[in-house]
Protein backbone atom coordinates (compact mmCIF):
# COMPACT_ATOMS: atom_id res chain seq x y z
CA UNK A 1 0.00 0.00 0.00
CA UNK A 2 1.25 3.56 -0.68
CA UNK A 3 -1.08 6.25 1.20
CA UNK A 4 -1.18 9.65 -0.63
CA UNK A 5 0.34 12.25 1.35
CA UNK A 6 -1.78 14.29 2.89
CA UNK A 7 -2.06 17.65 0.67
CA UNK A 8 -3.63 21.08 1.10
CA UNK A 9 -7.28 21.71 2.05
CA UNK A 10 -8.27 25.31 0.57
CA UNK A 11 -11.08 25.88 2.79
CA UNK A 12 -9.03 25.85 5.95
CA UNK A 13 -7.31 29.14 4.61
CA UNK A 14 -10.54 30.57 2.92
CA UNK A 15 -12.49 30.38 6.43
CA UNK A 16 -10.37 32.91 7.23
CA UNK A 17 -12.48 35.04 4.22
CA UNK A 18 -16.09 33.79 5.28
CA UNK A 19 -15.03 35.27 8.92
CA UNK A 20 -13.63 38.26 7.67
CA UNK A 21 -16.78 39.12 5.54
CA UNK A 22 -19.02 38.29 8.78
CA UNK A 23 -17.39 40.13 11.36
CA UNK A 24 -17.32 43.43 9.00
CA UNK A 25 -21.03 43.10 7.77
CA UNK A 26 -22.30 41.97 11.59
CA UNK A 27 -21.75 45.58 12.22
CA UNK A 28 -24.38 46.59 9.82
CA UNK A 29 -27.06 44.03 11.86
CA UNK A 30 -30.23 45.69 11.92
CA UNK A 31 -29.51 49.13 10.83
CA UNK A 32 -31.99 49.12 7.42
CA UNK A 33 -28.99 49.20 5.09
CA UNK A 34 -28.78 46.25 2.68
CA UNK A 35 -26.26 47.71 0.43
CA UNK A 36 -24.00 48.65 3.33
CA UNK A 37 -23.67 45.63 4.90
CA UNK A 38 -23.10 43.87 1.38
CA UNK A 39 -20.19 46.65 0.66
CA UNK A 40 -18.90 45.78 4.16
CA UNK A 41 -18.46 42.20 3.58
CA UNK A 42 -17.43 42.72 0.00
CA UNK A 43 -14.46 44.49 0.67
CA UNK A 44 -13.42 42.49 3.99
CA UNK A 45 -13.46 39.62 1.30
CA UNK A 46 -11.49 41.12 -0.94
CA UNK A 47 -9.00 42.16 1.28
CA UNK A 48 -8.19 38.36 2.59
CA UNK A 49 -8.51 36.90 -0.58
CA UNK A 50 -5.07 38.73 -1.50
CA UNK A 51 -3.39 36.46 1.22
CA UNK A 52 -4.26 33.13 -0.44
CA UNK A 53 -2.29 31.30 -2.59
CA UNK A 54 -4.51 30.50 -6.02
CA UNK A 55 -5.00 32.24 -9.22
CA UNK A 56 -9.04 32.70 -8.94
CA UNK A 57 -11.67 33.63 -11.40
CA UNK A 58 -14.95 35.30 -10.06
CA UNK A 59 -17.42 33.10 -11.80
CA UNK A 60 -20.10 33.33 -9.69
CA UNK A 61 -19.88 36.99 -8.42
CA UNK A 62 -22.86 39.32 -6.42
CA UNK A 63 -24.77 41.89 -7.81
CA UNK A 64 -26.60 40.77 -10.86
CA UNK A 65 -29.96 40.46 -9.48
CA UNK A 66 -29.83 43.50 -7.22
CA UNK A 67 -27.33 45.33 -8.35
CA UNK A 68 -25.16 45.28 -5.53
CA UNK A 69 -21.79 45.85 -4.29
CA UNK A 70 -19.47 43.00 -6.54
CA UNK A 71 -17.16 40.69 -6.49
CA UNK A 72 -17.48 41.17 -10.06
CA UNK A 73 -17.61 38.12 -12.36
CA UNK A 74 -14.30 37.63 -14.17
CA UNK A 75 -12.52 39.66 -11.50
CA UNK A 76 -8.85 37.95 -10.48
CA UNK A 77 -8.32 36.87 -6.71
CA UNK A 78 -5.68 35.58 -4.83
CA UNK A 79 -1.95 35.98 -5.62
CA UNK A 80 -1.92 35.02 -9.02
CA UNK A 81 -0.06 31.38 -8.17
CA UNK A 82 -1.25 27.60 -9.01
CA UNK A 83 -3.85 26.24 -8.43
CA UNK A 84 -6.11 27.90 -11.07
CA UNK A 85 -9.84 28.25 -9.20
CA UNK A 86 -13.34 29.03 -9.78
CA UNK A 87 -14.29 31.59 -7.15
CA UNK A 88 -18.28 31.61 -6.03
CA UNK A 89 -18.35 34.28 -3.37
CA UNK A 90 -22.22 35.26 -1.70
CA UNK A 91 -20.67 37.94 0.57
CA UNK A 92 -23.90 37.76 2.48
CA UNK A 93 -26.73 35.39 2.01
CA UNK A 94 -29.69 37.22 3.10
CA UNK A 95 -29.01 40.92 2.63
CA UNK A 96 -32.28 42.23 3.85
CA UNK A 97 -32.28 39.54 6.98
CA UNK A 98 -28.49 41.52 7.91
CA UNK A 99 -30.36 44.43 7.01
CA UNK A 100 -33.68 43.87 9.42
CA UNK A 101 -31.67 41.98 12.03
CA UNK A 102 -33.23 38.47 11.41
CA UNK A 103 -31.86 35.02 11.93
CA UNK A 104 -30.25 32.93 8.91
CA UNK A 105 -27.38 35.88 7.22
CA UNK A 106 -24.82 34.20 6.50
CA UNK A 107 -21.30 35.04 4.89
CA UNK A 108 -20.07 32.46 1.83
CA UNK A 109 -17.51 31.42 -0.32
CA UNK A 110 -16.83 28.05 -2.71
CA UNK A 111 -13.77 27.39 -4.59
CA UNK A 112 -13.69 24.52 -7.37
CA UNK A 113 -10.82 23.85 -10.29
CA UNK A 114 -11.10 26.44 -13.01
CA UNK A 115 -13.92 25.84 -15.64
CA UNK A 116 -16.26 23.30 -13.31
CA UNK A 117 -19.04 26.07 -12.20
CA UNK A 118 -21.61 26.15 -13.87
CA UNK A 119 -22.29 29.39 -15.73
CA UNK A 120 -25.78 30.77 -14.62
CA UNK A 121 -25.41 32.80 -17.36
CA UNK A 122 -28.51 35.47 -17.74
CA UNK A 123 -30.55 32.77 -15.55
CA UNK A 124 -31.02 34.71 -12.49
CA UNK A 125 -33.65 31.72 -10.68
CA UNK A 126 -33.78 27.86 -10.47
CA UNK A 127 -36.15 25.82 -9.25
CA UNK A 128 -34.56 23.34 -6.46
CA UNK A 129 -34.71 20.56 -4.36
CA UNK A 130 -32.58 19.63 -2.06
CA UNK A 131 -32.28 16.12 0.53
CA UNK A 132 -29.98 14.65 2.40
CA UNK A 133 -28.47 11.48 1.71
CA UNK A 134 -31.12 9.06 2.09
CA UNK A 135 -33.30 10.11 -0.46
CA UNK A 136 -30.78 11.17 -2.88
CA UNK A 137 -31.21 8.78 -5.64
CA UNK A 138 -34.56 8.71 -5.22
CA UNK A 139 -36.13 12.46 -5.66
CA UNK A 140 -37.32 13.40 -9.11
CA UNK A 141 -37.90 16.84 -10.23
CA UNK A 142 -40.54 15.87 -12.79
CA UNK A 143 -43.19 13.92 -10.46
CA UNK A 144 -45.49 15.50 -8.26
CA UNK A 145 -44.26 17.33 -5.63
CA UNK A 146 -46.38 15.50 -3.43
CA UNK A 147 -44.85 12.22 -4.34
CA UNK A 148 -41.07 13.52 -4.01
CA UNK A 149 -42.66 14.47 -0.35
CA UNK A 150 -43.84 11.03 0.16
CA UNK A 151 -40.33 9.64 -1.20
CA UNK A 152 -37.90 11.78 1.44
CA UNK A 153 -40.79 10.61 4.43
CA UNK A 154 -40.22 7.33 4.11
CA UNK A 155 -36.29 7.93 2.92
CA UNK A 156 -35.87 9.43 6.24
CA UNK A 157 -38.25 6.96 8.19
CA UNK A 158 -41.04 9.25 8.86
CA UNK A 159 -44.53 10.42 9.05
CA UNK A 160 -45.67 12.76 6.75
CA UNK A 161 -46.40 14.96 9.13
CA UNK A 162 -43.09 14.95 10.98
CA UNK A 163 -41.80 16.02 7.28
CA UNK A 164 -40.41 19.58 7.15
CA UNK A 165 -40.21 21.17 4.27
CA UNK A 166 -38.15 24.77 4.13
CA UNK A 167 -39.56 27.03 1.49
CA UNK A 168 -38.93 31.28 0.55
CA UNK A 169 -41.87 32.99 1.35
CA UNK A 170 -42.64 34.15 -1.95
CA UNK A 171 -46.17 34.45 -3.19
CA UNK A 172 -44.15 32.63 -6.65
CA UNK A 173 -44.96 29.67 -4.03
CA UNK A 174 -48.19 29.95 -3.61
CA UNK A 175 -49.53 26.51 -5.26
CA UNK A 176 -46.24 24.58 -3.77
CA UNK A 177 -47.54 26.05 -0.45
CA UNK A 178 -51.05 24.25 -1.01
CA UNK A 179 -49.69 21.00 -2.45
CA UNK A 180 -47.20 20.58 1.03
CA UNK A 181 -50.09 21.69 2.93
CA UNK A 182 -52.52 19.21 0.71
CA UNK A 183 -49.75 16.61 1.55
CA UNK A 184 -49.57 16.84 5.29
CA UNK A 185 -46.21 17.73 5.83
CA UNK A 186 -44.60 20.93 8.02
CA UNK A 187 -43.26 23.94 6.35
CA UNK A 188 -40.65 26.46 7.44
CA UNK A 189 -41.15 29.51 5.84
CA UNK A 190 -38.07 31.45 5.24
CA UNK A 191 -37.87 35.18 4.13
CA UNK A 192 -34.48 34.90 2.83
CA UNK A 193 -31.29 32.47 2.78
CA UNK A 194 -31.87 29.29 0.96
CA UNK A 195 -27.99 28.54 1.07
CA UNK A 196 -28.58 27.87 4.16
CA UNK A 197 -31.95 26.21 3.79
CA UNK A 198 -30.53 23.94 1.62
CA UNK A 199 -27.77 22.77 3.88
CA UNK A 200 -30.00 22.31 6.92
CA UNK A 201 -32.11 20.04 4.01
CA UNK A 202 -28.78 17.89 3.52
CA UNK A 203 -26.46 17.99 6.82
CA UNK A 204 -27.55 15.08 9.16
CA UNK A 205 -26.24 17.32 12.20
CA UNK A 206 -28.98 19.34 11.99
CA UNK A 207 -32.20 17.33 10.99
CA UNK A 208 -35.17 19.50 11.67
CA UNK A 209 -35.70 19.75 8.41
CA UNK A 210 -35.97 16.98 5.34
CA UNK A 211 -35.90 18.66 2.12
CA UNK A 212 -35.54 22.56 0.96
CA UNK A 213 -38.24 23.45 -1.90
CA UNK A 214 -38.63 26.08 -4.14
CA UNK A 215 -37.24 28.76 -6.89
CA UNK A 216 -34.56 31.07 -5.83
CA UNK A 217 -30.78 32.18 -7.06
CA UNK A 218 -29.10 29.92 -9.26
CA UNK A 219 -25.83 31.36 -7.78
CA UNK A 220 -26.94 30.48 -4.57
CA UNK A 221 -27.65 26.59 -6.26
CA UNK A 222 -24.33 26.35 -7.46
CA UNK A 223 -22.65 27.61 -3.89
CA UNK A 224 -25.00 24.92 -2.20
CA UNK A 225 -23.75 22.33 -4.74
CA UNK A 226 -20.10 22.47 -3.59
CA UNK A 227 -21.48 22.06 -0.29
CA UNK A 228 -23.30 19.38 -1.02
CA UNK A 229 -20.12 17.40 -2.58
CA UNK A 230 -18.95 17.18 0.96
CA UNK A 231 -22.47 16.63 3.23
CA UNK A 232 -23.60 14.30 0.56
CA UNK A 233 -27.37 14.26 -0.30
CA UNK A 234 -28.58 16.17 -3.96
CA UNK A 235 -30.28 18.94 -4.97
CA UNK A 236 -32.06 18.78 -8.48
CA UNK A 237 -32.34 22.34 -10.62
CA UNK A 238 -34.33 23.39 -13.03
CA UNK A 239 -33.76 26.97 -14.46
CA UNK A 240 -36.53 29.37 -13.94
CA UNK A 241 -37.60 32.11 -16.22
CA UNK A 242 -39.72 35.00 -14.81
CA UNK A 243 -40.80 36.36 -18.06
CA UNK A 244 -40.67 35.54 -21.74
CA UNK A 245 -37.75 37.86 -22.20
CA UNK A 246 -35.46 36.08 -19.58
CA UNK A 247 -36.83 32.87 -21.40
CA UNK A 248 -35.89 33.92 -24.89
CA UNK A 249 -32.16 35.13 -23.20
CA UNK A 250 -31.82 32.13 -21.48
CA UNK A 251 -32.43 29.94 -24.47
CA UNK A 252 -30.45 32.49 -27.17
CA UNK A 253 -27.86 32.00 -24.79
CA UNK A 254 -27.98 28.09 -25.31
CA UNK A 255 -29.45 27.21 -22.05
CA UNK A 256 -31.52 24.31 -21.96
CA UNK A 257 -35.13 25.56 -19.16
CA UNK A 258 -36.53 22.06 -19.22
CA UNK A 259 -33.13 19.99 -18.45
CA UNK A 260 -32.77 18.99 -14.72
CA UNK A 261 -29.71 19.81 -13.22
CA UNK A 262 -27.77 18.00 -10.78
CA UNK A 263 -24.80 18.56 -8.33
CA UNK A 264 -22.52 17.12 -10.49
CA UNK A 265 -23.88 19.47 -12.92
CA UNK A 266 -23.31 22.55 -10.85
CA UNK A 267 -20.29 21.49 -9.92
CA UNK A 268 -18.10 19.27 -12.32
CA UNK A 269 -15.66 18.51 -9.94
CA UNK A 270 -15.34 16.40 -6.27
CA UNK A 271 -12.31 18.69 -5.32
CA UNK A 272 -14.13 22.01 -4.34
CA UNK A 273 -14.16 23.70 -0.89
CA UNK A 274 -16.94 25.47 1.12
CA UNK A 275 -16.66 28.14 4.02
CA UNK A 276 -20.20 29.76 5.50
CA UNK A 277 -19.63 32.39 8.35
CA UNK A 278 -22.65 33.08 10.28
CA UNK A 279 -23.25 36.88 10.58
CA UNK A 280 -26.73 36.98 12.14
CA UNK A 281 -27.22 34.24 14.74
CA UNK A 282 -29.15 31.25 12.87
CA UNK A 283 -30.53 27.56 12.59
CA UNK A 284 -27.21 26.28 10.78
CA UNK A 285 -24.63 28.08 12.59
CA UNK A 286 -24.07 31.03 15.38
CA UNK A 287 -24.07 34.67 13.93
CA UNK A 288 -21.08 37.52 15.36
CA UNK A 289 -20.92 37.58 19.10
CA UNK A 290 -19.40 40.06 19.82
CA UNK A 291 -17.28 40.42 23.30
CA UNK A 292 -15.49 43.58 24.64
CA UNK A 293 -12.30 43.68 22.82
CA UNK A 294 -13.64 41.08 19.96
CA UNK A 295 -15.79 39.00 18.33
CA UNK A 296 -16.77 35.12 18.04
CA UNK A 297 -16.85 33.51 14.61
CA UNK A 298 -19.31 30.35 13.62
CA UNK A 299 -18.42 28.72 10.62
CA UNK A 300 -18.72 25.69 8.92
CA UNK A 301 -15.75 24.50 6.55
CA UNK A 302 -16.18 21.86 3.70
CA UNK A 303 -13.82 19.75 1.13
CA UNK A 304 -15.67 18.00 -1.51
CA UNK A 305 -13.10 15.43 -2.10
CA UNK A 306 -12.50 14.18 1.32
CA UNK A 307 -16.03 15.03 2.94
CA UNK A 308 -14.94 16.61 5.54
CA UNK A 309 -16.87 18.98 6.95
CA UNK A 310 -15.67 20.77 10.06
CA UNK A 311 -17.46 23.51 12.44
CA UNK A 312 -15.13 26.40 13.46
CA UNK A 313 -15.56 28.85 15.95
CA UNK A 314 -12.79 31.54 16.15
CA UNK A 315 -12.18 34.06 18.66
CA UNK A 316 -11.13 37.65 17.10
CA UNK A 317 -9.29 40.84 18.86
CA UNK A 318 -10.49 43.77 17.21
CA UNK A 319 -7.07 44.88 17.84
CA UNK A 320 -5.56 42.65 15.31
CA UNK A 321 -8.10 42.81 13.30
CA UNK A 322 -8.04 46.45 12.40
CA UNK A 323 -4.64 45.67 10.74
CA UNK A 324 -6.26 45.44 7.88
CA UNK A 325 -7.23 49.02 7.57
CA UNK A 326 -9.87 50.36 5.36
CA UNK A 327 -12.48 47.44 6.56
CA UNK A 328 -14.49 48.90 10.31
CA UNK A 329 -13.69 46.35 12.71
P1 LIG B 1 -29.45 38.26 -1.34
O1 LIG B 1 -28.74 38.20 -0.06
O2 LIG B 1 -28.54 38.40 -2.51
O3 LIG B 1 -30.53 39.28 -1.29
O4 LIG B 1 -30.14 36.83 -1.58
C1 LIG B 1 -31.02 36.32 -0.63
C2 LIG B 1 -31.90 35.25 -1.24
O5 LIG B 1 -32.94 34.96 -0.32
C3 LIG B 1 -31.19 33.96 -1.61
O6 LIG B 1 -30.88 33.14 -0.53
C4 LIG B 1 -32.20 33.36 -2.57
O7 LIG B 1 -31.63 32.39 -3.40
C5 LIG B 1 -32.66 34.56 -3.34
O8 LIG B 1 -32.45 35.69 -2.48
C6 LIG B 1 -34.09 34.54 -3.77
O9 LIG B 1 -34.33 35.61 -4.61
P2 LIG B 1 -35.53 36.64 -4.39
O10 LIG B 1 -35.30 37.37 -3.11
O11 LIG B 1 -35.45 37.56 -5.57
O12 LIG B 1 -36.77 35.84 -4.36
Amino acid sequence: MNPEKPDRNLAIEIVRVTEAAALAAARWQGLGDKEGGDQAAVDAMRKMLETIEMDGTVVIGEGEKDEAPMLFNGEAVGTGNPPQVDIAVDPVDGTRLLADGRPGALAVLAAAPAGTMFDPGPCVYMEKLVVGNEAADLVDLDRPLADNLRIVADANGKEMRDLTVMMLDRDRHEEAKRQIREAGARLQLITDGDVAGGILAAWDERPEVDLLYGIGGTPEGVVTACALKALGGQQLGRLWARNDDERRAAEEAGYDLDAVLTVDDLVRSDDCFFSATGITPGQLVNGVQFRGNGAITQSLVMRGKSGTVRLISARHRFEKLRRYASVDY
